[in-house]
This record gives C-alpha cells, sequence and structure tokens, in this order.
C-alpha cells in the first residue's frame, strides 16, 4: 500500500444526494458525508459501540449518525450525541474514530491517506480541465497489477490494438509504427507529447480538424493519476485515471473523461455518448490487465521489454525511485 499520498475520495458529484458513501483506500475504510451546511467530511466508517459502519448510518444536521443505535459523530469524527444516554453517564471519552484531512479541488473531494505530519497540498496533481469541462466517471474493481494499471491509460502502443474497435475515429490514424516521444520526467510525474496521422474520414476531418497531425498529451503522477489528452484543432478530449490498492487483491480505477467543444449542441447526448464510450474502453483494458496479472502469478515470467518501451522504462524507473523511498522510509520508522 502506497501511503502517506493524497488520494480522491470521491467526486464531488458523488455528494450530491444526502447520503454517506462508503469507500475503502489502502486498506482503510472511510466514511465521507456532507452536512446540511455543505461541509464534506471523511472519517474512519466505524462506531465505536458496535463496530459497524458508519456508512450505514445517515446525516443530521452537521453530523453522521450510526444506522444502528443512533450515535451521533461530528465532521472530527467525535461521537457528541448518544440517544440512550442517562443523566448521569458521559459520552465516553474514547468514543471518537479517526478524522481525515481533506482537500476539495478540481471537483474531487482528496483525502490524505497516511502521516499527517507528512501532509504536502502541492503534491496534488494539476488538473485545471476538471474546473471547467463536462465530464462523465465510471468505476472499475479489478484483479490487476496496479502499476500496469497505472501506466494503461497512456501506454501509446496499446491503442492500436487493445481498442482497435472503440477508440477509432476518436484519435486519428492508427498507425502501427514506431513514435516520436516528447518527455519530461520530474520528482513524482512524467508528462509528454507525441503525434498521430490525422486520416479520418472526410466528415470527421471536417468536425475535428485538418491538421496532418493529431498532438497526444500523456501524463503520470505518482501514485495514482494518469491523463491521455487528445488535442484536435479546436476540440479536446482529455481522460483522467485515479487507481489505488483497495485491499491486497483488488485495485479500484476510476476512469474520467472530460471533454471541451465535441457534442456541444448536444449536453445530454454528449454525456451519454462519452460514458457509453468510456466503459468500453476500460472494459477492453481490464481484459488484459486482469490477464496479465493471471499469467504473471502462474508463470513467474518476467517482462520482456524492448527499445521503443521508452515510455515504459520512464514509468518503471519513476515508480522504482519512489516505492523504495517510501519503503526505506517506513524501514526507519519502524
Ligand atoms: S453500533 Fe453504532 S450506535 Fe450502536
Ligand atoms: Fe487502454
Amino acid at each position: 500500500m502506497i501511503i502517506n499520498q493524497w488520494y480522491i475520495a470521491c467526486l464531488e458529484d458523488e455528494l450530491k444526494v444526502q447520503n454517506p458513501l462508503k469507500k475503502k483506500i489502502c486498506g482503510e475504510e472511510l466514511v465521507i458525508f456532507r452536512t446540511e451546511s455543505g461541509k464534506i467530511s471523511v472519517i474512519e466508517d466505524r462506531c465505536c459501540h458496535r463496530n459497524v459502519n458508519l456508512s450505514l448510518g445517515y446525516i443530521q444536521g452537521e453530523n453522521i449518525k450510526c444506522g444502528y443505535h443512533g450515535w451521533e459523530y461530528n465532521c472530527d469524527g467525535k461521537c457528541v450525541r448518544i440517544p440512550s444516554l442517562s443523566n448521569e453517564e458521559r459520552i465516553p471519552a474514547g468514543a471518537k474514530v479517526k478524522a481525515y484531512t481533506v482537500i476539495i479541488k478540481h471537483r474531487c473531494v482528496w483525502v490524505w491517506i497516511g502521516e499527517d505530519a507528512r501532509i504536502d497540498e502541492s503534491l496534488i496533481p494539476p488538473m485545471s480541465e476538471m474546473d471547467e469541462y463536462p465530464m462523465v466517471y465510471n468505476y472499475h474493481f479489478i484483479d490487476a497489477d496496479l502499476q500496469l494499471v497505472a501506466e494503461s491509460l497512456f501506454d501509446a502502443y496499446h491503442i492500436n490494438h487493445v481498442h482497435r474497435n472503440s477508440i477509432k475515429g476518436m484519435m486519428g490514424a492508427l498507425k502501427d509504427e514506431r513514435m516520436d516521444f516528447n518527455m519530461q520526467v520530474s520528482e513524482n510525474a512524467i508528462v509528454g507529447n507525441y503525434f498521430r496521422d490525422n486520416d479520418r474520414t472526410l466528415f470527421e476531418k471536417y468536425y475535428f480538424g485538418f491538421n496532418k497531425k493529431v498532438e497526444t498529451y500523456f501524463g503520470f503522477w505518482f501514485p495514482n493519476i494518469s491523463k491521455l489528452d487528445i488535442r484536435f484543432k479546436k476540440r479536446r478530449m482529455v481522460i483522467y485515471e485515479h487507481f489505488y490498492q483497495v485491499d491486497d487483491r483488488l485495485v479500484c480505477m476510476c476512469q474520467i473523461t472530460l471533454w471541451k467543444n465535441i457534442l456541444d449542441l448536444f449536453p445530454p447526448f454528449a454525456r451519454w455518448f462519452m460514458l457509453r464510450k468510456s466503459i468500453n474502453i476500460v472494459r477492453e483494458d481490464i481484459a488484459f490487465l486482469e490477464n496479465n496479472k493471471r499469467i504473471k502469478a502462474e508463470t513467474g515470467a518476467k517482462d520482456l521489454l524492448i527499445k521503443s518501451d521508452e515510455v515504459t522504462f520512464e514509468f518503471i524507473k519513476l515508480w522504482k525511485r519512489k516505492t523504495t523511498t517510501h519503503e526505506k522510509l517506513a524501514e526507519k520508522e519502524d
């Protein structure tokens, strides 16, 4: 589990209804809720009374109420009311659960998983499109290797094959050849771009632009955000993926698709279309991601990378560097 990092507990959109939301990130069970005054809070998903999930409860005023016997917890995780308490009794001092540090940014509820002393707001990736473009999202829980999931969105060479039935007509020509990547690697991220030939149909060219090349940006921010950003002349499609280890086995992947100037005349149709496309695309990836984990587990086989896997090499280096630092720090603290 990669801790001491920001994770997206949920999108603000998910909190529209006044029900608590349950999430498990890096083995930690969280309940996310929005109080009646609009405050968003993330606390441990456990009632101290008889140890059940608080997410089975409901919101009342500024507190979350356990669904079992009605103990009430505030945004700091402190039990502030026990309905059955007698006049001689006080709320026990230990009636408190962990409260997480939360930041609302880019329409997401970010939660810090790890030690509070290490909190660093600057580690939240730049995702400015989230603040302005229309968006759809979908969640998947898969039995796959986290590192491969992290890489799956910006692996340029898989698109021609894994997505041969879905991405056609959305990214420009799918030529099977080596691509020239421009890449910048920093402490926590890799960003870069490459160009694809634009040999669409006449209609698509009219819509997306007659440029000979279509520019594709990609990005990865350790440990849990990757990006694919296709820039046509006046239109743009941006996909973000947020992924994390739920527990020892499952990985959660949330794909967020945003667009600019695409199907603008029909917003509800655009949302329906993009969501359908996005779910199909992720399913195509998942088939390979799960397959890879099983084959590796059963055979113990290692990857055989070649020179043109240069983005993968940089990614692996960054991942190794960051995860070993993380392990070292953990050892030191032990
Ligand atoms: S278990 Fe939560 S109030 Fe009893
Ligand atoms: Fe993919």
